[in-house]
């Protein structure tokens, strides 16, 4: 089979490295890729943007690609699948209406609401009406609260305003600077709870849905959950700290009864549909949907993954998921970020990365590229996340060890990590 993945990330190294495992990928093509996909797939320059489909549709259909992988949301929400789909080629991800569950908080919320899945309470504000978004701040007694643009943002739509100054500024960057375009046309004032979060993402096929094993990511660039957003400094998986009778109940309350609620709207959800769940006193409430695989999340749940992906994306594709749950490795799985100088606000591009020699082959250390390239045959930084080091081991104190011994032989210029990736977990195997 030839096989297409699109997106140029650690998610998507993953994915590569995993699909590259299966005995049916004779071939297989990234675009665009990055430095570390460049050494197991073709890495095609094509951007991905809505304007490129039909450049996407032609490489496709001349190189006779089997499954097209989409990684990031972005062309999802502009409807990619919809694209592939009508010139019958098979596409893992959902189709536009579906991808909206990503695309508009408001959309996901005005769903879940009407089919009683648990959600923090929260109001929604359009840009005509911003009067009232204030005077409802002005009213509230209740803080922190939380603002979320509608649309797509990078991962920075979401602010955690402290007191009514804070939230008063939020609302005016959507509504009058307009830093979010027309992600911020719309918004949600929600409530802030607090608690811990996990991410569970399933496989559909537009009928049946399989959750994975759960993951978490680490948002924060310090240690201690400190400093500014990222995009993921870190994850680890399985989640210790996640009693079995909670995981159920994310199940039976929410990821299961958003299927029924998907079907119910004549809405055809093929692809990874990812929950971002906070529990909250042992009660789970959705926080967001996302339409695609997670990034740091996938680089832990693949490698635990004890089946071949292939058959799994292809029959998602085709809505026929054949199988009713998944084999899972019991080791846990880590993955530390390496970021780039001055990420999250800035990155630095071009230092030459060196040690990566050390784990060339190895399926005991995995280094997943995110921001690199290759350079006059040297790996050289190309963005803000850089790399993800990823291991598995017995205990999560194992599979910490092998990691940070690892991240101390590789380096790069002001490259910073975190120290305390599942640390937590670790702890709670004492
Ligand atoms: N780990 C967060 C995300 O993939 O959106």
């Amino acid at each position: 089979m030839k096989v297409l993945v699109i997106g140029s990330g650690g998610r998507e190294h993953c994915l590569v490295w995993k699909i590259s495992k299966s005995p049916l990928a004779e071939k297989i093509y990234a675009v665009p890729g990055n430095g570390g996909i460049s050494e197991i797939a073709e890495c095609i320059d094509i951007k991905t943007t809505k304007n490129d489909f039909n450049e996407l549709l032609k490489f496709a259909e001349d190189k006779k690609i089997d499954l097209t992988v989409v990684g990031p949301e972005g062309p999802l929400v502009d409807g990619i699948a919809d694209c592939f789909q009508k010139k019958n080629l098979r596409v893992f991800g959902p189709v536009r209406h579906a991808a909206a569950i990503e695309g508009s908080k408001v959309f996901a919320r005005e769903l879940l609401d009407k089919y009683g899945i648990p959600i923090p309470e929260g109001v929604v504000f359009t840009r005509e009406n911003y009067g009232e978004a204030i005077d409802y701040i002005g009213r509230r007694k209740k803080f922190p609260v939380v603002i979320k643009a509608d649309g797509l943002a990078a991962g920075k739509g979401v602010t955690i305003a402290i007191d009514k100054g804070q939230a008063t500024e939020a609302i005016k960057e959507c509504f009058v600077s307009n830093k979010f375009g027309n992600s911020g046309d719309r918004i949600i004032i929600e409530e802030y709870l607090t608690g811990y979060e996990v991410s569970i993402l399933s496989f559909c096929d537009g009928k049946k849905i399989i959750p994975m094993d759960p993951a978490q990511d680490y948002k924060r660039i310090f240690d201690n959950d400190e400093g500014k957003n990222t995009g993921g400094m870190g994850s680890y998986s399985p989640v210790p700290v996640l009693k079995e009778e909670v995981y159920k109940r994310i199940l039976n309350e929410i990821i299961f009864p958003t299927g029924t609620a998907l079907a119910n709207e004549n809405i055809t959800y093929r692809g990874i549909l990812y929950a971002g769940v906070l529990i909250c006193n042992d009660k789970p409430y959705l926080l967001e949907y996302n339409c695609r695989f997670g990034d740091p999340e996938t680089q832990v749940i693949l490698p635990r993954l004890a089946e071949d992906l292939l058959p799994i994306l292809m029959e998602c594709a085709d809505g026929n998921l054949s199988r009713e749950k998944l084999d899972w490795d019991k080791n846990r799985c880590v993955c530390v970020v390496a970021a780039s100088e001055g990420y999250p606000e800035s990155s630095s591009s071009g230092d030459i990365i060196t040690g990566l020699d050390n784990f060339t082959g190895s399926d005991d250390v995995i280094v997943f590229h995110a921001g690199t390239k290759m350079r006059n045959g040297n790996i050289v930084t190309n963005g803000g996340r850089v790399l993800g080091v990823v291991s598995r081991a017995g205990t999560f104190k194992e599979v910490r060890e092998k990691i940070y011994s690892a991240m101390s032989r590789i380096k790069f210029r002001g490259m910073q990590y975190r120290k305390d990736i599942a640390l937590k977990a670790e702890r709670s195997e004492q």
